[in-house]
């Protein structure tokens, strides 16, 4: 077992719903420790930058638009596997498709607003943490 961080944003379905605390609440039952957050409302910009790998995909496009539709909150989760635990946590992509029990099951609307993203991979989590957080400056560390 290892600890990791993993970058966790809360879409704008969620922040537009009102539930932001319930997402947060949420993953910290499930043992993952908020050591980083800000709210950011991405230019089109910076989303087409951050989804960068699915520039070519017919959705992006769409869902460049709904990142920038309203303040996200991105977040650093801190635990052990954190990375893999999110990602379970979360549930698959498509909210009709993910388990029981999993934030999109519960949350999300449909494949677009899906109601979260998380780092899908070590490299994947460094990136993204650096991207939105600079590492360094602001992820606490956090003593129990
Ligand atoms: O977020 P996740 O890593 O599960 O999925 P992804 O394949 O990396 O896709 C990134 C995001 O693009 C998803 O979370 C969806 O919001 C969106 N997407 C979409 O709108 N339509 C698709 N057919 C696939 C993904
Ligand atoms: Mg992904």
């Amino acid at each position: 077992m290892r600890i990791e961080k993993t970058l966790s944003i809360i879409k704008p379905d969620i922040v537009k719903k009102n539930q932001i605390g319930e997402i947060i609440n949420f993953l910290e039952k499930k043992g993952l420790k908020v050591v980083g957050m800000k709210m950011v409302h991405l230019t089109i910009q910076k989303a087409k930058r951050f989804y960068q790998e699915h520039q070519n995909r017919p959705f992006f496009e769409g869902m460049v638009k709904f990142m920038c539709s309203s303040p996200v909150v991105v977040m650093c989760l801190e635990g052990e596997n954190a990375i893999k635990l999110n990602r379970e946590i979360m549930g698959a992509t498509n909210p009709h498709e993910a388990k029981e029990g999993t934030i999109r099951k519960i949350y999300g609307k449909n494949i677009e607003a899906n109601a979260i993203h998380g780092s899908d991979s070590e490299e994947a989590a460094e990136q993204e943490i650096n991207f939105f957080l600079k590492a360094n400056y602001s992820i606490n560390k956090i003593k129990n």
